[in-house]
């Protein structure tokens, strides 16, 4: 499968970034690994069932030990660095994952490959989110699923506009946004809400939708 599209230059730079941190992605989110986001990764994957399953912005590969029995997991992610660390990952937990990669606003699937997609806090990261969740749209299966765990901007006054003021100087740092609208993105994707998961108070959303 072909794996390389040249990048326009927001897409370049956030690669760019993901593969400056990603020896130390790991290190970076140990806490935050440790107190919530693997209980959320444990609950998320206990939904999908064994089938075709494409994991996109696989990062380093946490949620690798969640993935079902049986299921066949596709995974990509834009970043070599990150997809290094995410094929040292698999086998020492006995898994063969294709990994490819490759960039979600433009997936090279045909049309309705997939039974179940997920990503994990990624669409903070991609420079046009609403078209990567477009592609997700396309990829999936007319009955199939897409579940996303994001963090989003919380529309409150005072802290809201503070996500937006601190937002350019944490994406330049850590490539993810703190204010993306993710739950609106999915719906402007033109993808069909079927439930939205309160997990942190208004901070961390698990979507399911639906093409
Ligand atoms: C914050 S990390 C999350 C990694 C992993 N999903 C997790 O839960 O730990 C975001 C990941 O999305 C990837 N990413 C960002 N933009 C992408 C794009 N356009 N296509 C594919 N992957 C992308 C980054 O390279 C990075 O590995």
């Amino acid at each position: 499968m072909p794996t390389t599209v040249e990048l326009d230059r927001d897409t370049a730079a956030t690669q760019a970034r993901y593969d400056r941190i990603a020896p130390f992605y790991d290190a970076m989110e140990w806490f935050t690994e440790r107190s919530a986001f693997q209980d959320w990764r444990r609950e998320l994957w206990s939904r999908v069932p064994a089938g075709r399953v494409l994991e996109v912005g696989v990062g380093t590969g946490k949620n690798m030990p969640h993935y079902p029995e049986g299921a066949h997991v596709t995974a990509i992610d834009l970043s070599d660095r990150m997809l290094e660390q995410a094929r040292r990952r698999a086998p020492s937990l006995g898994l063969d994952v294709e990994m490819h990669r490759m960039d979600a606003q433009e997936l090279l699937f045909e049309d309705d490959t997939f039974d179940a997609v997920i990503a994990t806090f990624v669409f903070c990261s991609v420079p046009d989110p609403v078209q990567g969740l477009r592609e997700l749209g396309r990829v999936t299966k007319s009955d199939g699923d897409i579940w996303l765990l994001e963090h989003v901007r919380i529309n409150k006054p005072v802290i809201g506009p503070l996500m937006d003021t601190l937002n350019p100087v944490v994406v330049r740092m850590m490539g993810a946004n703190i204010n993306r609208q993710t739950v609106e993105n999915v719906q402007r994707a033109g993808l069909r809400i079927v439930d939205v998961e309160h997990l942190s108070g208004e901070l961390v959303k698990l979507i399911h939708a639906r093409p």
